[in-house]
C-alpha cells in the first residue's frame, strides 16, 4: 500500500511528469493493469482540456477505476469539477487515496453503478468502454463480478438515454469505442490519438 501524506507545494507536478510517474500513486496490482484498462496521461489531458471547454463544468467519468481520468483531469484543468463513478469498492479506496497523497481538491468520488445516477447533475462526460469486460473472449479486471452480454446491452441502454436527455452542448469524449455505438443526437467535432480518442458534441 502506498503512504498516504498529500505533496507538498510543489511536489504536485511530480505524479503526472508521466504514466510511470503517476501508477506510483497505486499497489503493483493497479500498476499491472495499467496498460490495458486505465487512461494514458496524454489521452487524459486531451480529452479533459476538450470536455473542459468553460470554467466550472462538471464532468462524470463513466466507471472510473482507481481515478486516472478523474485526478489527471482535476490537475490539467484546475477550473473545473472531476467526478467518477465506479462498481467496484476497492477502486474507488484507491482512487481516495491516491487523491489525499496529490491534494487535489476538485474531485468527487462515488461508489455505485451509473444506472444509480441521474447524467443532469453533470455537464460534460468521458467514456473508456467501461462496460466492455461483460462480452466474452475479453480481458477483465478481476473475477469478483458476474460478466454478461445481458449486462452490456442493459448499461448501454441506460448510458445512451441519460446521454440524450442533456441539452445541446454537451460534450462526450470516448477513448476505444466505434463511431456506431454514439447515442442520438451526438455528433463528432474530432479526433485523436489515431481515431481512437472521439470528441463529441450533442447537436
Ligand atoms: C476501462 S476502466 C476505465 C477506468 C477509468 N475511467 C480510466 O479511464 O482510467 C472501466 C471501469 O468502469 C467500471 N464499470 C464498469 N461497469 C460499470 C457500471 N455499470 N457502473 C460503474 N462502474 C462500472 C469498471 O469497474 C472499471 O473500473
Amino acid at each position: 500500500m502506498p503512504v498516504t501524506s498529500p505533496s507538498l507545494p510543489g511536489e504536485l507536478d511530480k505524479w503526472f511528469t508521466s504514466d510511470f510517474h503517476f501508477h506510483h500513486l497505486y499497489p503493483l496490482y493497479i500498476q499491472a493493469l495499467a496498460q490495458r484498462h486505465w487512461t494514458p496521461l496524454k489521452v487524459v489531458q486531451k480529452a479533459s482540456e476538450f470536455l473542459a471547454a468553460t470554467p466550472g463544468v462538471k464532468i462524470l467519468d463513466i466507471g472510473s477505476g482507481p481515478g486516472k481520468f478523474c485526478l489527471g483531469g482535476a490537475y490539467y484543468n484546475p477550473e473545473a469539477s472531476f467526478y467518477g463513478i465506479e462498481q467496484r469498492m476497492d477502486l474507488v479506496r484507491y482512487a481516495t487515496i491516491a487523491q489525499e497523497m496529490v491534494g487535489l481538491g476538485n474531485v468527487t468520488f462515488m461508489h455505485g453503478n451509473l444506472i444509480e445516477l441521474d447524467f443532469r447533475e453533470y455537464n460534460h462526460f468521458y467514456f473508456f468502454n467501461s462496460f466492455y469486460e461483460n462480452l466474452p473472449g475479453t480481458y477483465k479486471i478481476d473475477d469478483k463480478f458476474t460478466y454478461s452480454r445481458y449486462l452490456y446491452n442493459q448499461y448501454n441502454r441506460y448510458l445512451y438515454k441519460e446521454l440524450e436527455k442533456m441539452p445541446a452542448g454537451t460534450r462526450l469524449a470516448t477513448y476505444h469505442c466505434n463511431e456506431d455505438e454514439a447515442p442520438h443526437g451526438y455528433h463528432i467535432v474530432g479526433t485523436d490519438i489515431d481515431h481512437l480518442l472521439k470528441y463529441w458534441i450533442k447537436l
